[in-house]
């Protein structure tokens, strides 16, 4: 087994750092963050993340795991560094990677010949060589290993991969890398540099490209007469096209896939090529903001000025935590402007920091719909779907339901009186 450092212990960092040391690497994770290192070594895990709690406690009982402020001295015993640091979106919509040059700067000098620098963060197609010529070793080798990590289940993800992708210009340094890996059973994806880059920026374009067409889909369907999920299963059983992924909702957001399709246009435009495609996908995520106020006015059937409109949920997807980009929070801006009073629920989201300040959040889905002239479900948590309608509904000034998930069931909602609307569904 390898002695591996993991720099950077936020979603990809932490996950990375004791999956690794869950396959029997001994780890040591440096982030410049005292307090998280501390409470990382109390085992105590600042995200929410299923399986982690468990996976870190493993690792720091097992003393295969550790946390560390300062990179410099940790990666002075290591043959394997790993970046696991973020690469946020500039304000021209190219990736900001700023902190990784500062890694690599800090430890060109102290990495040992012969070690083997893994870069898991998302960067532009091109970094791999640059982290090259910026480190002046050639005794030391620069691989990418981009990651699929969804949040919620990257524990999962991480130790279940559809594949492992590898990207390396020395041969050697590429199977030093592959057999870090060697207990987990996925086919390897071993290519150049550039090409493992932009298969990380390829993957999560594809897959917005697929939840914005089903979103358009559904559209259709609704004026059509069609009914979504009849079409999605016909669809999805094409294993050309495959069943996940197709699920209507608000449009899609979070930390990753907003930043990753601009930089992907912006890194085309900036080579000479007009990614059209994909920024008809990126206006079409906008616009699906604006149908789903859309929608809300045609429920109310008016003005959704001084309107009691009540948000279940606010994170961009159910079982996280994460407000970054939440297609939720840009409704709620769009119904803001609209003269709407905002009430909110989400059973992570405890804290009104963030928000706009218009929303009352509060903390239960009863206290949440008391009242409302309309409910909009936003984020599919269970909570929502498992709930007792019937008893919410009596709360309810009128009952009154947008499903922007299509999270309940229609019929059982009509049955119960509500007026009811969804995405797609007769
Ligand atoms: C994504 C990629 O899946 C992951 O591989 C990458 O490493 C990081 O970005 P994540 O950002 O956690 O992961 O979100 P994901 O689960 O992919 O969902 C992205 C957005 O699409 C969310 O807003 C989600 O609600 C939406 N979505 C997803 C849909 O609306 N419908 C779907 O069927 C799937």
């Amino acid at each position: 087994m390898s002695n591996v450092t993991v720099i950077g212990a936020g979603y990809v960092g932490l996950t990375t750092a004791t999956c690794l040391a869950h396959l029997g690497h001994t780890v040591t994770c440096v982030d410049i963050d005292e307090a998280k290192v501390g409470q990382l070594n109390n085992g105590q895990v600042p995200i929410h993340e299923a399986r982690l709690p468990e996976l870190l406690q493993d690792g720091l009982s097992k003393q295969v795991l550790k946390f560390v402020v300062g990179a410099s001295q940790a990666v002075t015993a290591s043959e394997f560094v790993f970046l696991c640091l973020p690469t946020p979106q500039g304000d021209d919509g190219r990736v900001d990677i700023s902190a990784i040059s500062t890694v690599i700067e800090e430890i060109r000098e102290v990495i040992p010949p012969g070690s083997t620098i893994v870069n898991k963060s998302t960067t532009p197609v091109g970094t791999n060589a640059s982290i090259q010529s910026s480190l002046q070793r050639d005794d030391v080798a620069v691989v990418s290993n981009p990651e699929f990590l969804r949040e919620g289940v990257a524990v999962t993800d991480f130790l279940q991969p559809d594949r492992i992708v590898i990207g390396a210009t020395d041969p050697e340094a590429a199977q030093r890398v592959i057999s870090l890996y060697d207990s987990i059973d996925a086919p390897i994806v071993n290519v150049d540099p550039p090409s493992a880059e932009t298969i990380k920026y390829a993957t999560n374009s594809f897959l917005a490209t697929k939840v914005s067409f089903v979103n358009a889909l559904a559209a259709v369907c609704e004026a059509v007469g069609a009914d979504i999920e009849s079409v999605t299963r016909g669809l999805g059983a094409d294993q050309r096209i495959g069943s996940r992924f197709l699920q209507p909702g608000p449009g899609w957001g979070g930390s990753c896939f907003p930043k990753d399709m601009q930089a992907l246009v912006r890194m085309a435009t900036d080579a000479g090529y007009q990614f059209d495609l994909l920024r008809a996908v990126i206006e079409a995520n906008e616009q699906q903001f604006e149908r789903i106020v859309a929608k809300a006015e045609q429920l109310i059937d008016g003005s959704l000025e001084g309107v009691n409109v009540t948000l279940l949920g606010l994170t961009f997807k159910a079982h996280t935590d994460d407000l970054r980009n939440s297609p939720a929070i840009e409704i709620a801006n769009l119904l803001i402007a609209k003269g709407a009073k905002l009430t909110a629920y989400d059973p992570m989201v405890e804290s009104p920091a963030g928000l706009p300040e218009e929303i009352n959040l509060v903390r239960t889905t009863e206290q949440a719909v008391a009242r409302s002239d309309l409910t909009l479900i936003l984020t599919e948590w269970p909570e929502f779907t498992r709930a007792n309608w019937g008893a919410l509904r009596d709360s309810m000034t009128v009952p009154r339901v947008l499903d922007a998930r299509n999270a309940l069931d229609r019929s059982a909602m009509v049955e119960l009186g509500f007026q009811y609307d969804d995405l797609g569904r007769t």
